[in-house]
């Protein structure tokens, strides 16, 4: 009350002598006033020794901002499944707070096999609202690294083989976390494609392959996501670490993108100050003194843009220029996130959050096999039902590296189907096979106890012994979040599935004829029981609604719609950089001799078969594509083309299918591949429904990238479009020029 009635006098004397209240604002602060304007106007306000401290982190995850203007600190989170635990000032460790336990959602490989960019947008919007909560400027995520071997094992937190699809899965992405206040930064730029050395391996990759392959993903992120953060990758190109490295952060990014964002080093990612001066680093993050492993006192001092840097300039070795421009582009980070006056609030925790994430997770999972339609599950029939499977009952939000969390709840497979069967059969549950028992991460804990000191063939006895006398079996296995299994740091050591879990499903196979196995895993996996076995669900790492999600798909609540994001090989030598002997190279040196032929491109090209196909996915119910047919028959460069089709729901039940526009080009000067995905769409049908999907085309999905011109080119001639269920399920095709 007091300091009302002080306020009014000082209001009304500034109004009498006619200062405009809205002149004494400094420009910087004035949001009526442009961007650029007001980033010039804070930066020419600074001293050398604040802007210095800009561009090197104060904290594990938090940069100074300029206290004596007002810039808040920038603070950083991890990303991208989840906002991770507060973390202690300069540790890994979880600072043990007890508000910050998160929605987990979905890992980025299920959000893609949803080929739905509104699953995108809305994953997004609630993992950005959960960024803005927490007060966070930059959200570390998502990541959208082309998945090149099925062992890396970082696959997990990527968007799968095909830069279409993951360019358009990005996008919606990077939007709805910016709606929020929150900077996305997509990571991890570029080619960082593998774990082994990856720190120390320089990425020899053609052009022509950089550009179509491992580079439109964050090209799309940035220009048609207008992502504010993109953090350079761990490896080198050309010699240079990418997070200093000419080639990508100037050339490309900066000189043909024209980004205007941040450029954030990933953490310990920095080795080199002139390199990081000169060659587009705003932000180094993580370095302490000697990468990511051992601290010093003031190990922040030390970083290569903190006192070093300083002493360059101050001995005039280096000018200003180069820091006024990390700086700028740093105050335009601050403008557009917590800076901005109309910044909404965000939420954390929320149900709706998790109903998201749950939505997410239905829509991820592929169904990948089902003979004798054994799923789903007949609740009708079904008086008992034998759960087998270390997977079934482990937390998966814990572990694998920076995206592990802290999740407010995590429903667990076996919990998922005991809470949608309840009382309608019996579910009992044996382990089958003994995996990874441990249960924390950086001092994060499941509270889970999975020690089991019984011998692995009484394990595997037990299992089939249940199994016997079920009437279904559901197996829930696959990989886990431990080191060389889907996990940040280290590579797996081969296709197949770890602790003798094949040898279970083929002994399970054996007894019960109703057999479900459900693969959780961000990668693929061998199979060689895959004719043993009549049902095989792809089930990824779900998040915090894991269990619900899992048993609606089971039970047939929900009528499975995704579809895969990558090509499971029969054998490793059937995937390219495999075949081409060089993954994951030497401690120095890996070449990408396959070039361009990535995962279904290469399997097209030497006609191999894989187990499943890019773009596989089945559903309850089953369509028919009618014929394609094109508005024209020739186009121009300037020109598009629409191809339409009709698909019909023929089956008796709702579903939702995923229709896939592939382009050939017939003959061209280049080698390209056999076919390439151009386009796709989710369309959801009742039974007996039509719909007519349309595509429209223009040059740019005929184009290929001419490595010695240095540019993208669309030869005229003759193409074909192709449109199918999966890359190998082709229903109709048409031929049609480009003049
Ligand atoms: C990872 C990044 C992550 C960062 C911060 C690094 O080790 O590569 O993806 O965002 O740590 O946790």
């Amino acid at each position: 009350m007091l300091r009302k009635m002080k306020l009014v006098p000082v209001l009304l004397v500034s109004g009498i002598i006619g200062l405009n209240a809205q002149k004494d604002i400094p420009v910087y602060l004035d949001d009526s006033k442009p961007l650029e304007e007001r980033v010039e106007d804070a930066l020419s306000r600074m001293t050398l020794e604040e802007k210095v401290a800009m561009v090197h982190a104060q904290s594990k995850f938090s940069s100074k901002g300029v206290p004596r203007l007002g810039i808040p600190e920038f603070w950083m989170t991890d990303g991208p499944h989840g906002i991770r635990p507060e973390v202690a000032w300069d540790e890994w460790r979880q600072a043990g707070w007890t508000n910050d336990s998160c929605i987990a959602f979905p890992a980025l490989t299920c959000l893609a096999a949803s080929w739905n960019t509104n699953m995108s947008l809305l994953y997004g919007i609630s993992i950005g609202e959960e960024a803005r909560y927490r007060n966070k400027t930059v959200l570390l995520g998502p990541g959208v690294n082309i998945y090149r071997s099925p062992l890396n094992g970082r696959n997990f937190e990527y968007m799968g083989e095909d830069p279409f699809l993951a360019s358009k899965m990005v996008v919606p992405y990077v939007k709805g976390v910016q709606q929020n206040g929150v900077a996305a930064c997509v990571k991890h730029f570029a080619l960082n494609n593998q774990e082994t050395n990856r720190h120390t391996v320089n990425v020899n990759v053609d052009d022509r392959a950089l550009y179509e392959i491992y580079l439109p993903a964050f090209k799309a992120a940035v220009q048609e996501g207008n992502a504010w953060a993109i953090m350079g990758a761990y490896n080198l190109y050309k010699g240079q670490h990418c997070c200093h490295n000419q080639y990508l952060l100037k050339d490309i990014l900066r000189d043909e993108w024209g980004y205007d964002g941040v450029v954030v080093a990933d953490w310990g990612g920095t080795h080199n100050t002139r390199e990081a001066i000169f060659n587009g680093l705003d932000m180094e993050f993580g370095t302490w003194t000697d990468g990511l492993t051992m601290g010093q006192t003031n190990a922040y001092d030390n970083y290569f843009l903190a006192d070093p840097y300083l002493k360059l300039i101050r001995s005039g070795e280096v000018g200003t220029k180069e820091l006024d421009e990390k700086v700028r582009n740093i105050l335009r980070l601050g403008f557009r996130t917590h800076m901005d006056k109309n910044r909404p609030y965000g939420s954390f925790g929320t149900e709706e959050h998790a109903l998201a994430g749950r939505k997410i997770a239905q829509e991820g999972i592929v169904l990948l096999q089902n003979k004798n339609n054994v799923l789903p599950i007949d609740l009708n029939k079904a008086k008992k039902i034998a759960v087998i499977g270390e997977n079934a009952i482990k937390m998966m939000t814990v572990g694998g590296g920076s995206s592990s969390l802290k999740a407010k709840y995590e429903v667990l497979p076996l919990d998922g189907l005991k809470n949608r069967i309840g009382t309608q059969a019996e579910i009992v549950y044996a382990r089958g096979y003994l995996g990874d028992a441990s249960n924390s991460y950086n001092n994060v804990v499941t509270g889970q106890d999975l020690s089991d000191n019984r011998p692995a063939e009484v394990i595997m006895a037990e299992a089939i012994e249940v199994a016997k006398t079920a009437d279904y079996v559901v197996f829930i296995g696959g990989l886990n979040k431990s080191a060389f299994q889907d996990s940040e740091g280290n590579d797996r050591l081969g296709l197949g599935l770890p602790y003798n879990q094949d040898k279970l499903i083929s002994a399970l196979a054996k007894v019960n004829k109703n057999l479900i196995v459900v693969n959780i895993s961000g990668n693929a996996v061998a199979m060689p029981w895959v004719n043993e076995v009549p049902a095989i669900v792809q089930a990824w790492f779900l998040g915090t609604e894991t269990g619900n999600a899992l048993a609606s798909v089971l039970v047939g609540d929900v009528n499975p719609s995704g579809k895969l994001p990558f090509t499971f090989p029969v054998k490793l030598n059937d995937n390219a950089a495999h075949a081409m002997g060089e993954f994951p190279g030497s401690e120095k040196q890996v070449t990408y001799n396959e070039g361009i032929f990535v995962g279904y491109r290469w399997h097209d090209k030497q006609n191999i078969k894989p187990l499943f196909c890019f773009g596989h996915g089945l559903s309850y119910t089953t369509f028919e594509y009618g014929k394609v047919s094109a508005d024209k028959k020739e186009m121009t460069a300037n020109d598009k083309i629409t191809f339409s089709v009709t698909v019909k729901n023929t089956g008796n039940r709702e579903g939702a299918e995923i229709v896939q526009l592939y382009i050939s080009d017939l003959k061209s000067t280049l080698p390209r591949p056999v076919k390439e995905l151009k386009g796709f769409d989710k369309i959801t049908l009742k039974p007996g429904e039509v719909k007519t999907v349309t595509f429209d085309i223009d040059k740019s999905a005929l184009s290929y990238f001419d490595a010695y011109k240095h540019e993208w080119v669309a030869e005229p001639g003759d193409f074909e479009a192709l449109i199918g269920a999966s890359s190998s399920d082709i229903k109709t095709k048409t031929t049609f020029k480009l003049k």
